[in-house]
């Protein structure tokens, strides 16, 4: 455990450099999603989100099994449908939080991600998995679908037919099956995953952050646009980054044949 971290905490924080590890900490209930934990994963990524010494956030679970083996169904069991709907909006907007951050955010998946794990992940900029991993959208076994966004963010990432044999079945599937599909971009040995999402955050943290930022908000925003709109918005934001500092520095740094030096501004 980090030297200044409390063990009682839902949600650690481990600095590396321009790298935040948010490590989500509830490993008895296999770190399955309460209110409580995801109020502290709100509260981490509004610190982070004002934090400019931050630049990548990597995103794992606690101990050996899980990285979130879903919303927490004791907390749901009892829910009427008002509060139902309340958690689920509520879960969104977390997860949403993090595509909005302005920082990339990376899911180092050590274990279950199902339900509502599968939807932090596929609310990322992109997954690392263990071959120990496994994802599935469960909700079906329990009478209920996903409400943290499943049915919308993994039909857009696998298409229609797979996200539909997923959420119907509510079937549990390898990372090998979740890399062919491109819920997640490379499976490693357990033992390497954070060195290997860690490596890979802090990589993409030498890059140009205002960069970093424009890239991230275009591709969502042509996420379901007609092509024509994605690619004016993309010539407006690649137009704009022609204000920054980062910008003048990048270019020049290379013209210089030296390494830059961004500011994030
Ligand atoms: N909510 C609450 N507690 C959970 C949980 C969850 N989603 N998943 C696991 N736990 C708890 C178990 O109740 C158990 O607690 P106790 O030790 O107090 O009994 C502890 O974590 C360990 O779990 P298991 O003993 O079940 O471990 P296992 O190795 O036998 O099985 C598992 C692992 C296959 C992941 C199994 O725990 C499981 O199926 N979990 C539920 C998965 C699921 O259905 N997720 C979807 C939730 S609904 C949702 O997420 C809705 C949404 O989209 C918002």
């Amino acid at each position: 455990m980090e030297p200044n971290a409390i063990a009682d905490d839902l949600v650690l924080r481990r600095d590396v450099g321009p790298v935040a590890l948010l490590t989500l900490n509830r490993p008895k209930a296999l770190n399955a999603l309460n209110q409580p934990l995801l109020a502290r994963l709100a509260e981490r990524l509004r610190e982070i989100a004002s934090d400019a010494d931050v630049r990548v956030v990597v995103l794992t679970g606690a101990g050996e099994k899980a990285f979130v083996a879903g919303a927490d169904i004791a907390e749901m069991a009892d829910y009427d449908p008002a509060t139902a709907q309340f958690f689920a909006l509520a879960g969104q907007t977390v997860l949403n939080h993090i595509g909005s951050l302005g920082k990339p955010v990376i899911a180092a998946v050590n274990g279950f991600a199902l339900g509502g794990g599968c939807e932090v992940v596929l609310a990322c900029d992109f997954a690392i998995a263990s071959q120990k991993a496994k994802f599935g959208l469960p909700e079906v076994t329990l009478g209920v679908i996903p409400g943290f966004g499943g049915t919308q963010r993994l039909a857009r990432l696998i298409g229609r037919h797979n996200a539909l044999r997923w959420i119907l079945t509510g079937d549990v599937h390898s990372a090998d099956e979740a890399l062919r599909l491109g819920l997640v971009t490379q499976v490693v040995a357990p033992e390497e995953l954070l060195n290997t999402a860690l490596e890979i955050a802090q990589r993409i943290a030498t890059r140009g952050p205002v960069a970093l930022t424009a890239a991230r908000q275009v591709v969502d925003q042509g996420w379901d646009v007609p092509l024509a709109d994605g690619l004016r918005k993309e010539a407006a934001a690649f137009g704009r980054l022609f204000h920054s500092a980062d910008q003048k520095e990048g270019m020049a740094a290379f013209l210089q044949k030296r390494q830059a030096k961004f500011i994030g501004k």
